[in-house]
């Protein structure tokens, strides 16, 4: 069986894939509601929020567009703090959309550091938004916004604080209301476990008040509409019934296993590989201090042409593993470890490791 450890879409559990066995329904009916519903409450206890979560048919970079046109207007002043890819694609759609964008770059395989963070803040006096990649899947970095976020939510001018949780959110302890995280942002196909097709926002009182001040162009991701249609548990245009059959299942097996649970098993899963691979003579991209839970950056060894060696693992060991982005591609290569994945799937890939790099 292939053993698919890219970050997203990761693979889904039995039941999951089960209940996308089913026939669509109508967007407009009863049984729709309930499962919309039922998502949203569910999704709550893992974005450990009180607001409202929005459901639309996007994947992630949906979600990051709706962050940049629902509460801004052209001209805003904000700070992206990025260490990677992603963080560069969301301030590239902070600026095609008219923002004053002011990018401050970490090296990739860092994280963003605090103190530049504290420092740039004080030098800003007028800020109207933080954009945050939480975990930087281009590189294998988690930043730490237990730390982060109260300097941004001190700041004189009171910017929002806009999180792109793709990859980590589900999988990570990240508790929006206590972090005072203005809008968060997920997408079905990573932790979450269901099929790729739906991104989730969630937006605070604070985001909210902004919004309706908002002069950005929009009209797909107008969370007006969104909130409006949320009313009824519903969504303004049709959304993708079957993705959400997935998510809904996802989401009963997740709350069985309880969120403590859940995140302590990434950080294990995550520990317990990076010593394995250390164990078989692979460096590592990223220090302790910063890894991400859910994805692993290794250096393929020197001589070792990495796309060569994805294309073996994927052929004869049925390994698929994810090459790097940016900076970072042809140079390394990404293991994921999030949703549906246990300790035997990274044997595995440690095996076919092993058994590979004699080969090549
Ligand atoms: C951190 C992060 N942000 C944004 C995205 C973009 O998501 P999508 O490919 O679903 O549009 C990804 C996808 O890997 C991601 O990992």
């Amino acid at each position: 069986m292939v053993n698919l450890r890219i970050p997203g879409p990761t693979p889904l559990p039995p039941q999951v894939i089960s209940s996308l066995n089913k026939q669509v329904i109508s967007h407009r009916g009863k049984g729709y509601e309930v499962i919309h519903k039922n998502i949203v409450m569910n999704l709550q206890y893992f974005f450990q929020t009180e607001n409202p979560i929005y459901l639309l048919t996007a994947s992630g970079t949906g979600g990051l567009e709706t962050g940049v046109v629902n509460f801004f207007s052209p001209g805003d002043e904000v700070i992206y703090f990025t260490c990677g890819e992603f963080g560069n694609r969301w301030s590239e759609i902070g600026r095609r959309y008219g923002l004053k964008v002011n990018q401050i770059k970490f090296p990739e395989g860092t994280g963003v550091d605090k103190e530049v963070v504290r420092q740039t803040l004080k030098k800003t006096k007028k800020l109207a938004g933080v954009f945050i990649t939480h975990n930087e899947t281009g590189t294998g970095v988690l930043n730490d916004l237990f730390s982060i976020a109260p300097l941004v939510k001190n700041h004189p001018s009171q910017p929002l604080l806009l999180v792109d949780s793709v990859s980590a959110l589900g999988a990570v302890d990240l508790p929006m209301d206590r972090l005072k995280i203005d809008v968060l942002i997920t997408a079905s196909q990573k932790a979450w476990m269901a099929s790729p097709g739906i991104a989730m926002v969630a937006v605070s009182k604070e985001a909210w008040a902004r919004h309706l001040l908002s002069k950005m162009p929009k009209f797909y991701f107008d969370l007006s509409l969104y909130e409006k249609f949320a009313q009824k548990n519903q969504t303004p245009a049709t959304p993708a019934v079957s993705v959400l059959y997935s998510l809904e299942k996802a989401l009963v097996l997740m709350n069985k296993q309880r969120k403590e649970n859940i995140f302590k098993k990434h950080l294990a899963l995550r520990d317990y590989f990076r010593q394995q691979l250390k164990k078989i003579g692979l460096k590592l991209v990223v220090d302790e201090k910063n890894a991400s839970p859910t994805v692993t950056s290794i250096w393929p060894p020197e001589q070792v042409d990495e796309s060569a060696w994805r294309k073996l693992l994927r052929e004869k060991y049925q390994t698929v593993i994810a090459g790097g982005m940016g900076g970072l591609k042809g140079k390394i290569v990404r293991v994921a470890h999030m949703g549906f994945v246990n300790k035997k799937d990274l044997d595995q890939v440690i095996t076919a490791f092993k058994k590979s790099l004699k080969e090549i």
